[in-house]
């Protein structure tokens, strides 16, 4: 078999907000590519990042108080989490803020520059005289000089739907202070993307890219290539131009950069080559899944740089379409503006994975989850079908034949058959016709499951002397479901993972190599997937629903001066003698039934217990509280909550980034008083 070496990223994510099933689509299309083309056997390294820089990350950390760093390495944190937890295995997860990074973005940038690709110029910006800043459009608000509508943002209206300048809105104000802009000069420096414009124009019909963008792109390199501003001002998150004090690389410059950084960062862990992938003459594939509203910096701007800086381009851009939730753009009204954590909270990842298979083309068209076809299609395809062989017939092989299979397999031709469809397979899953591949997996087990419906095994069963017709059944069977398992193993890497264990065989390699599995003894079944819950679904939507009200965040952000406003400037020393603050040791935790944020506490605070209901469930499972200790507030009049009465409360420190309890040092005990 070929032995391919392959480099894949996915985009790398905006670190200001939490992960959702939109940006999931592309992390598990680009997770299902990469196991597929590891069980093929090629070399293949999956990369991402956090992507960290810009002024919107930068504002939300001075509202959090914190500095961008620490945002960047909590939100950073999450991520992973969730994208682990989906079962996306990215050989590795690193930042844009990294040494990595910046060291190749000066790199670049001195390369682009040392071949006259940069050039500098005054322009004339927006300025908020009060923080002291350029303002992004987005970050200038007013009246619509369309429609007039208030309150629309300096990038477009909302109500209209109408495109201006940001000089254009009447009575413009900044997003952040609400103080009126003024107009300031400031030196910029840009990237001259019109010298790449016939290197451009022959990369983007050189086979690069799928058919749709193609002809995008050729509408685009028609219209002329602009020069590409590159730099910002002071104050700005992000690293500071070589040669260029108090100027600060766009946010998307150093981005894509971080493909580069993040693989090396890889190598130096892993003791790889990094110029076998990146050097100019290299021989080697290397493939970017993104979305389609990023195309441009991805086939344009992404292959100049690269060409300008002596690197080699990528062999491929492979873009997909938005997702959108019951036939519409995903709401946070609607509920459907759902989190990959609220996903994960109550439903299986693999649903998803699979769902997302069966509905992925190679194409950038838009791609809609339905929650009714979801459910009918995970439960009819994977449970009704392809679990359901398992299920058959391994309970007569455990029961009369101690889970030992045949020593012959009684039906060669099916088995062939089921092996000859590795090639049809192969090629929909190498295209990116995932929706192809799990029609042609589903036939097969539309097979699978008439064989046993024509020899009906539980008939067998009940006659006398046909002890060895039944196990040659049952023995295809269950090899043909090991086939259709093995078929599925890059969309289903944990139902997979339980079958092996059930089957007490791994899959290696493509389905070309597998052997039939005769005379070989089983592990009992383990139940691999059960029926979606509609009732959790309705809980997704509900959970969605309350997480925008709870966590809303602006879409732009307001200085928030005082985040305690009630809170007094100074207190007496009486006024704090009248909390009665105690360690209490957590003896019970469990959820409270109809409640996504509450968990049920019962703590010890040394004379008596104290039932308490606490907003934390989002940061901690019942199982990491018990037994711990934390601080609790003794002497706060009893609430009655619609789950029950809360007596005190338990003390912890939070905010956008999270739920932190206080605990005291070790060696402190339940009862002890805070003073
Ligand atoms: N940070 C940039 C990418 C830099 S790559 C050098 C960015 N980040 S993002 O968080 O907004 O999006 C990350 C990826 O998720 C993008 O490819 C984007 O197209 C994709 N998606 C975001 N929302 C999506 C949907 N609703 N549906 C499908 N993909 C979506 O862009
Ligand atoms: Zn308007």
């Amino acid at each position: 078999m070929s032995n391919r070496k392959i480099l894949v990223t996915s985009a790398l994510p905006y670190a200001n907000g939490p992960i959702h099933i939109g940006h999931m689509l592309e992390y598990l299309q680009t997770d299902m590519w990469v196991r597929f083309q590891k069980q093929r056997g090629n070399v293949c390294h999956y990369v991402c990042a956090d992507d960290t820089h810009g002024t919107p990350i930068m504002l939300k950390a001075d509202r959090e108080g914190i500095t961008p760093e620490a945002l960047i390495a909590q939100v950073g944190k999450e991520h992973l989490a969730d994208f682990t937890e989906f079962g996306v295995a990215f050989d590795n997860y690193h930042s844009t803020h990294s040494e990595e990074n910046k060291h190749f973005s000066s790199l670049i940038y001195n390369r682009l520059k040392a071949a006259g690709h940069i050039s500098s110029r005054t322009i004339t910006q927006a300025y908020d005289p009060v923080k002291e800043m350029f303002l992004p459009d987005r970050f200038i608000k007013g009246d619509c000089p369309k429609c007039g509508a208030t309150e629309q943002y300096g990038d477009g209206c909302e109500v209209c739907g109408a495109n201006y300048a940001s000089s254009e809105l009447k009575n413009a104000v900044s997003a952040i202070s609400g103080e009126k802009p003024i107009d300031k000069e400031s030196v910029h420096y840009f990237f001259n993307l019109a010298d790449f414009t016939e290197m451009l124009t022959d990369w983007t019909q050189a086979g690069h890219l799928q058919p749709e963008v193609r002809n995008k792109l050729a509408e685009w390199l028609d219209s002329g290539l602009q020069q590409w501003d590159i730099s910002r001002d002071a104050p700005y998150f992000g690293f500071e131009i070589p040669d260029a004090p108090n100027k600060y690389f766009y946010v998307w410059l150093d981005a894509p950069i971080g493909y580069m950084a993040s693989f090396k960062n890889l190598c130096d862990k892993k003791v790889l080559d990094f110029d076998a992938f990146w050097a100019k003459d290299s021989n080697t594939e290397l493939y970017h899944f993104i979305g389609k509203d990023i195309i441009y910096f991805h086939a344009l701007f992404w292959p100049a740089m690269l060409k300008g800086a002596n690197f080699r381009t990528p062999s491929a851009i492979f873009a997909h379409g938005f997702l959108t939730v019951n036939g519409e753009k995903m709401s946070k009204s609607r509920g459907t503006f759902i989190t990959a954590r609220t996903y994960l909270d109550y439903l299986n990842p693999e649903y998803l994975r699979y769902y997302f298979a069966a509905k992925l083309s190679a194409g950038v068209d838009d791609l809609d989850l339905n929650f009714d076809d979801f459910s009918q299609r995970v439960n009819s395809d994977l449970v009704g079908k392809v679990v359901n062989i398992g299920s058959r017939c391994s309970g007569f092989i455990a029961k009369r034949f101690n889970n030992r299979l045949s020593a012959e397999l009684a039906e060669p031709e099916l088995w062939f058959e089921f092996i000859a469809a590795n090639e049809i397979i192969a090629e929909f899953y190498e295209n990116r016709e995932f929706g192809k591949a799990m029609r042609e997996i589903m036939a097969l087990a539309d097979k699978a499951n008439r064989y046993i419906d024509e020899k009906k095994p539980w008939l067998i069963a009940k006659e006398a002397g046909k002890e060895a017709e039944l196990q040659a059944v049952c023995t295809v069977g269950l090899n043909l479901f090991r086939v259709l398992v093995a078929y599925l193993k890059p969309v289903l890497p944990t139902l997979t993972y339980s079958a092996e264990v059930f089957l007490n065989s791994e899959v290696h390699g493509w389905i070309d190599e597998l052997e039939p599995l005769l005379n070989h003894e089983l592990n009992d079944f383990i139940p691999l997937m059960t029926r979606v819950e509609p009732d959790k679904i309705a809980a997704i939507i509900e959970a969605s629903k309350e997480n925008l009200e709870k966590t809303a965040v602006p879409s732009v952000p307001v200085v928030k001066e005082k985040q305690f406003s009630s809170i007094a400037d100074t207190i007496d020393i009486n006024d704090f003698g009248k909390l009665d603050l105690r360690i209490a040791k957590i003896l019970k935790a469990e959820a409270v039934e109809g409640a996504d944020k509450l968990l049920h506490l019962t703590v010890d605070i040394g004379d008596e217990t104290r039932s308490i209901f606490a907003g934390i469930k989002s940061a901690y499972s019942p199982e990491q509280l018990e037994g711990r200790l934390t601080l609790v507030v003794a002497n706060l009049a009893p609430r009655k909550m619609r789950f029950g009465l809360s007596e005190g409360m338990v003390l912890a420190a939070g905010g956008d980034n999270g739920i932190y309890l206080l605990s005291p040092d070790s060696g402190a005990v339940a009862g002890m008083r805070v003073k």
